[in-house]
């Protein structure tokens, strides 16, 4: 079984990373990979599908606009001034727009929170603020998803990245305190997302890890375009060890094989060290 899938690998990983041309506007794809596509959904493990699925869509030539709605405006400055968000942002690819909640509250404090009912330690984020500002959102445009940072929700991964990189527009809501009123939730959350089992202060840490994992899908975001498809998880293992000059420090050498110049024999060496790397470390991703 293990061997049937590392041969289907091989050859998705050869056919797609060699078919996949980058354009200003997205990704291009002949006619003849979509069409293969629909054939390696029948054979290939549901996350390389999902890559395909990914890689398809990002030929749209919209740019991805994400609403962020915190109380902490500030903490996504240095986050989203940087590299490769900054870097989005500059090519048009994406637009982040952060709101500050407290701006709707029509309270005369301008508070956001206030007590639970039935008692209990913690404040709940209140519905009003975070309904007006949704529903200005969503008065403006359609969003594909709007989304609730919260520790009690599935796990975020690269196969929800994947997904989440096909949308046109996002609204992130970030949670404080004990939460937000469950009202919102029912009735204007679409998707929650917990970035792991752990109680962060707020959402705003959270939203930033998810903005960032998705951005960086869209081709054009990452200099080298193609290595997203590379990097660790996208195809359900990790990484191989990676080097580069000196080929010799202090006697710590390079693998020979790097220094080989043959292709067919330095792709086997990686595969093997991902499949190692994952069994060593992060078994329960084989049985995925
Ligand atoms: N807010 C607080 N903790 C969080 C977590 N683990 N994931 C997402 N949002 C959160």
């Amino acid at each position: 079984m293990i061997f049937l899938w590392m041969i289907n690998r091989q050859i998705f990983r050869k056919k797609y990373n060699s078919s996949v041309k980058i354009s200003e506007n997205g990704l291009l794809i002949p006619n003849r990979l979509l069409r293969e596509a629909n054939l390696f959904h029948l054979m290939m493990p549901k996350n390389k599908w999902e890559i395909i699925a990914n890689s398809l869509l990002l030929q749209k030539n919209e740019i991805m606009r994400i609403d962020i709605l915190t109380i902490f405006p500030e903490m996504f400055e240095s986050a989203f001034s940087h590299s490769m968000i900054k870097r989005a942002q500059e090519k048009g690819l994406a637009k982040i727009c952060l709101h500050n909640i407290r701006d709707y509250s029509t309270d005369k404090h301008k508070s956001v929170d206030d007590y639970a009912f039935g008692g209990g330690a913690g404040m709940v984020m209140m519905i009003q603020p975070i309904e007006s500002l949704i529903l200005k959102l969503k008065a403006e445009r359609t969003y594909d998803e709007i989304i609730y940072m919260t520790p009690d929700a599935k796990v975020w991964n690269q196969r929800e990245a994947n997904k989440l990189s096909l949308a046109e527009n996002i609204i992130i809501l970030c949670g404080h305190y004990k939460g937000v009123d469950q009202r919102v939730r029912d009735h204007y959350i679409t998707r929650e997302v917990s970035i792991g089992d752990y109680v962060l202060t707020g959402g705003e840490l959270a939203a930033a890890i998810v903005v960032d994992s998705v951005l960086r899908l869209i081709p054009g975001v990452l200099s080298d375009e193609t290595s997203a498809l590379t990097d660790s998880h996208q195809d359900g293992l990790l990484s191989p060890p990676v080097y580069t000059r000196p080929a010799n420090h202090n006697g710590w050498k390079v693998p020979e094989v790097l220094l080989s110049g043959n292709d067919k024999k330095i792709n086997e060496w990686r595969e093997n060290q991902s499949f190692e790397i994952t069994r060593r470390v992060r078994p329960d991703l084989l049985d995925e």
